[in-house]
């Protein structure tokens, strides 16, 4: 059996160096003195490949990342191959969940909604909890809350194919009631591993329980939202869920300022949106 929290914890110093190494690459310092030569983050469908660098990859220093360069290890209990510091791609992070009984949601869920989008997706949205739709056809936002935030998502000129959509939890809890503390705390590690697997430059959080998740705080989204908060080098926007936003369509207006900011911070990485962002 995989040690989850190892990989967890491992996975967690991986966002710290990323974070640093982006931190470098924005202020345009990508040359660190010494040690072996980097290599860029793995391609999580070929995570045995030697990438090379060359040299139009913006990285034209050396930097000593030695835990980078330790050989692949096999997994014992899947025979798939990870990296040294616990990135795993999406698919293998899919395998390890398997039919999750990890929590008491496996006696009443009818699927187990993982997440859907681009595997290296520089946008990832995080809502709370998958309800009878999403429990239906193993997806998630596909009830009316979906469509709101489907709508949200072109407005900004992505799609869901181009962002990548998942929950804080992987499984419906009966009646949609709020995801409880232990069910959370037993979905933690694959959220973190997905996140570690598509690597996001920026993640919205979609309410207070998603965006207390990732935070690590219990203040309200109406504290949290409208400026980014550092995770692990990673940008969080808090905004107000979908959901919400159908009952309260006035709130509407501070969602959308939200996803401005967004949106002006991937412009201002470099990251164009696939579509026409509306004005
Ligand atoms: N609400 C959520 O938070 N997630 C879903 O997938 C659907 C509704």
């Amino acid at each position: 059996m995989l040690d989850v929290d190892l990989a967890d914890e491992l996975a967690e110093l991986v966002g710290q160096l990323r974070g640093q190494l982006l931190r470098h690459h924005a202020a345009g310092t990508w040359a660190a003195p010494g040690g072996a030569t980097a290599r860029p983050a793995v391609d999580p469908e070929h995570p045995t490949a030697q990438a090379d660098l060359g040299t139009g990859s913006g990285f034209t220093g050396t930097a000593s990342i030695a835990a980078l360069d330790a050989p692949v290890e096999p997994i014992e209990d899947t025979g798939a191959v990870r990296t040294p510091l616990g990135r795993r791609s999406l698919p293998q992070v899919r395998a390890e969940l398997g039919e999750c009984t990890r929590c008491k949601l496996s006696g009443t869920r009818k699927s187990i909604v993982f997440g859907v989008g681009a595997e290296d997706a520089p946008l990832m949205f995080v809502g709370e909890a998958p309800g009878e739709q999403e429990d239906k056809r193993g997806e998630p936002f596909v009830g009316p809350a979906g469509e709101l935030l489907d709508k949200m998502i072109i407005a900004m000129g992505w799609s869901r194919q181009s962002v990548y959509i998942n929950n804080i939890i992987c499984c419906r809890p009966p009646g949609n009631r709020n995801p409880q503390p232990d069910e959370v705390a037993a979905c933690k590690p694959f959220l973190e591993a997905r996140i570690t697997a598509i690597a996001p430059r920026i993640i919205v959080a979609l309410g207070r329980p998603a965006a207390n998740t990732l935070l690590g705080t219990d203040a309200p989204i109406s504290a949290l939202r409208g400026k980014f908060h550092d995770r692990n080098g990673i940008k969080v926007m808090p905004t107000f869920h979908p959901a919400y936003l159908l009952r309260e369509p006035d709130r509407k207006r501070d969602a959308w300022a939200d996803l401005k900011l967004v949106m002006a911070e991937l412009a201002r990485l470099g990251i164009q949106a696939p579509g026409t962002p509306r004005a």
